[in-house]
């Protein structure tokens, strides 16, 4: 396959995990509202049923919920269903917007008995805010300091029980006090294949798509286990049905139409790329720590290690190792590279343990 020109900007939206500029209107769109039309992540679905459950039992508001895992997996999806599946006041906020503590004490007073505070990029909260939040948290009570100075006092203040969701792609970013102040951590996982198909069955019939079963699996299969990149597929794919064609979707339609958009069967990105590019061609396949990787595809390294090394890791292409990252023989299989004789088995290390994924997964 000829990937030479697949850095172009066209493929980098098409294939981001990261939600693409005025793509929130139809997200909101296909959206599942209820827990029981969320598709897939059977255990942080029954997990979270059962906290639901047990909260609406009691008469009280649930224990505090984190959900962590690379974007577009279903994090805000599920925030919002926590809050409907409890019938309750949903305020949205993100760490980013919360700067100063005062943002998140104006927020936190305003908030209702029950209510439902989802704070999206949890990771990125300001350290004074930060602070606020613990006791929030966990006394439903803020300190609001009034002056400056000696003579500053602080006033405690009560806020009503509450449940706050938070959403993270990066939880190792996460201060250890913070994270111990959640009852409940739902750890998003890739979707698999069959777990796509239902979702783009779902969003090609709340959009009113005409798309086969076999459609459906050639979506799916390039959807880098991601629901928003199935539901973008597969808009991108009705476009070329109704220019194209009749408007319905079928296996020939959809693959002459992904093969417009540069989407190879894996579906990677172009980080997913680059970072195997890098570590092939730069690094004789590894192995390589994770911050030489990063500088060399101009990236943070927690970037890398959180959104592109768990799909590259699931995907059979990237290893990590004890002595660092790795690329399997299918990665430079991928990319049409040759691989060095004897690649894999002469590097000191036994060949197929260097690549049992198993081994070194934590
Ligand atoms: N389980 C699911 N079933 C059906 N559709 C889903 C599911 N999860 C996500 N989606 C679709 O994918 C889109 C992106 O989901 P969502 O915004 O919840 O992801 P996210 O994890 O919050 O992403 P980010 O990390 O970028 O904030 C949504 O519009 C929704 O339509
Ligand atoms: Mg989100």
């Amino acid at each position: 396959m000829d990937h030479g020109h697949m850095t172009d900007s066209e493929t980098d939206e098409t294939l981001s995990a990261l939600p693409q500029t005025g793509e929130r209107e139809v997200e909101t769109t296909l959206r599942p509202r209820k827990l029981d039309e969320f598709v897939g992540q059977p255990r942080v679905r029954e997990q979270l049923q059962l906290v639901l459950e047990s909260a609406r039992r009691r008469g009280v508001p649930p224990d505090h919920v984190l959900l962590s895992g690379p974007p577009g997996l279903g994090k805000t999806s599920l925030a919002m269903i926590v809050a409907a599946e409890l019938d309750a006041t949903i305020r949205i906020t993100s760490g980013p917007a919360l700067e100063r503590a005062g943002d998140l004490a104006a927020m936190l007073s305003n908030l209702a008995e029950g209510d439902v505070l989802f704070i999206d990029e949890i990771h990125r909260i300001a350290r004074p805010a930060e602070e606020m939040l613990y006791l929030a948290m966990e006394d439903f009570r803020v300190d609001v300091v009034v002056g400056k100075g000696p003579g500053a006092t602080s006033i405690p203040l009560e806020i009503a029980p509450f449940t706050l969701v938070g959403a993270t792609t990066r939880s190792g970013a996460l201060t250890g006090p913070l994270r111990d102040r959640f009852g409940f951590t739902g750890q998003m996982e890739f979707y698999s294949d069959d777990e796509l198909d239902l979702v783009v069955r779902r969003a090609a019939a709340i959009l009113g798509i005409e798309i086969d079963a076999e459609g459906c699996v050639e979506i799916a299969g390039r959807s880098r286990g991601t629901p928003r990149i199935a539901n973008r597929l597969l808009r991108r794919v009705r476009d070329y049905a109704e220019v194209r064609a009749d408007g319905t979707v079928d296996r020939e339609i959809a693959r002459a139409a992904l093969a417009v958009y540069d989407v190879d069967e894996l579906g990677l990105d172009r980080l997913d790329r680059a970072v195997l590019t890098a570590l092939c061609r730069s690094f004789g396949g590894g192995p390589v720590g994770v911050t030489t990787l990063a500088v060399a595809v101009g990236e943070e390294p927690g970037t890398v290690e959180e959104v592109c090394e768990p799909y590259l890791v699931r995907a059979g292409m990237l290893a990590r190792t004890p002595r660092g990252r790795v690329a399997t023989p299918s990665a430079w299989e991928h990319l049409g590279l040759t691989a060095p004789a004897g690649y894999g088995s002469g590097m000191g290390q036994p060949g197929p343990t260097l690549f049992d994924q198993q081994a070194f997964d934590q």
